[in-house]
């Protein structure tokens, strides 16, 4: 009883923390996102997720001390409560997976990790917290705006970016973790070894069957010329370079290995379609599923088609017969069973969609 009332005491106006509570949740959507899909550069993002995800763990212990008494009482129920309550467990699940994992947890279900769990947990309180919106969202009041609401809810950020410090110091007893909140495979899951000693997972529902190498062909084609095909035992021939490259994965884990393969920009120079490449700004792979992503053409010559790891030629499940390599991209980049290399003009902003669906017939 007293502790409630301290808090009461404590606690910024109820339309403040409802509006830093929706500031929040957007800034963690977003970080979120930009971090995890690689749009942009994860360290400064990835910690500013954990810094707002904290602060917003504050402010629902603010915002469920107020509700309780509406929640616990059965005759205070409008049409919109549930929904509500929906909301509350939705959101308390993404926080608590989320530090679960950021503190070095995982408990997998089926393919999933922690971390994908927390993903989907967060896209999911999503359209749940819309429909709250609907029913309940009130303008804030001048009161809301006021210095000492303003002073609360700093000491909550504050408050925040500690206990985010804190649990980085924890972390990192466990072991290496990432920029991009990714910890090195071995202890995720039984690994299934075809090649390299790391799991085989694929974006989505890409799952095409293993490939008949001497029915396979690449297809490296220019702006407006098909350029030239090569079979298997030809990519083999040309492939003399290495890369020292880390995988990381969306599943939340990484991996550092050698990959043999071409250099892009070898493998476009001796298609004969460099004469196109002084117009072309990007090169697509496209994988045997339609699965497709595009590099800018800098990055993507110094970018590799690897065709083995470690020595070994590359098992299916890791993209045999030949994948890209792309340093310093996530791993559902790295295009896997390429069949085609193209030079283009223009960005594809189609990717996205079509790395959802390329694996549904
Ligand atoms: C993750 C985010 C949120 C969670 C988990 C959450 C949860 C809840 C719960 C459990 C209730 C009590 C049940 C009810 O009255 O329907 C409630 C009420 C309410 N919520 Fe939220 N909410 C969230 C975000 C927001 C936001 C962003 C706003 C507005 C900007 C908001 C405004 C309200 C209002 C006005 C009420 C009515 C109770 C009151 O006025 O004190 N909520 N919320």
């Amino acid at each position: 009883m007293r502790g409630s009332s301290r808090l009461r005491r404590l606690a910024p106006p109820p339309r403040a923390v409802d509006w830093a509570i929706l500031v929040a949740v957007a800034s963690a959507v977003a970080t979120g996102l930009l971090a995890w899909t690689g749009w942009l550069p994860p360290a400064l993002l990835v910690d500013l997720h954990g810094i707002v995800g904290l602060t917003l763990a504050g402010l629902l212990v603010f915002k469920f001390a107020r509700v309780a008494k509406r929640v616990l009482d059965r005759r205070a129920w409008d049409r919109a409560t549930p929904i509500s309550i929906l909301l509350g467990v939705v959101a308390v699940a993404a926080l608590v997976s989320g530090a679960f994992w950021g503190l070095g947890g995982n408990v997998p279900i089926g393919p999933w990790t922690t971390l994908n769990a927390h993903v989907g947990l967060g896209l999911l309180a999503i359209p749940i917290l819309l429909v709250h919106l609907r029913a309940r969202l009130r303008l804030p009041s001048r009161t809301d705006a006021s210095r000492r609401s303003a002073l609360r809810l700093g000491g909550l950020l504050v408050a925040g970016t500690i206990a985010w410090r804190l649990s980085e110091a924890v972390a990192a007893l466990g072991g290496t973790i990432r920029d991009t909140g990714s910890k090195p495979t071995g202890e995720l899951y039984d690994t299934e070894t075809e090649g390299g000693s790391f799991p085989v997972t694929s974006w989505v529902a890409d799952d095409p069957d293993p490939i008949d190498r001497s029915d396979w062909s690449l297809t490296v084609a220019g702006l407006d010329s098909e350029g030239s095909e090569l079979g298997y035992d030809e990519l083999l021939a040309a492939a003399g370079d290495e890369r020292r490259a880390t995988l990381d994965c969306t599943s939340g884990w990484y991996t550092v290995q050698n990959w043999q393969g071409i250099r892009v920009g070898d493998l476009l120079d001796q298609a004969g379609v460099d004469a196109e490449a002084a117009d072309a700004r990007w090169v697509r792979f496209v994988s045997v599923t339609g699965y497709r992503w595009s590099l800018p053409i800098a990055e993507a010559r110094e970018a590799l088609l690897s065709t083995a790891i470690d020595g070994s030629p590359l098992g299916h499940g890791h993209g045999g017969p030949a994948r890209l390599v792309a340093p310093g991209r996530r791993g559902f980049q790295w295009v896997k069973w390429v069949e085609r290399v193209e030079l283009r003009r223009d960005p594809d902003p189609a990717q996205w969609a079509v790395t959802l669906v390329s694996g549904f017939d």
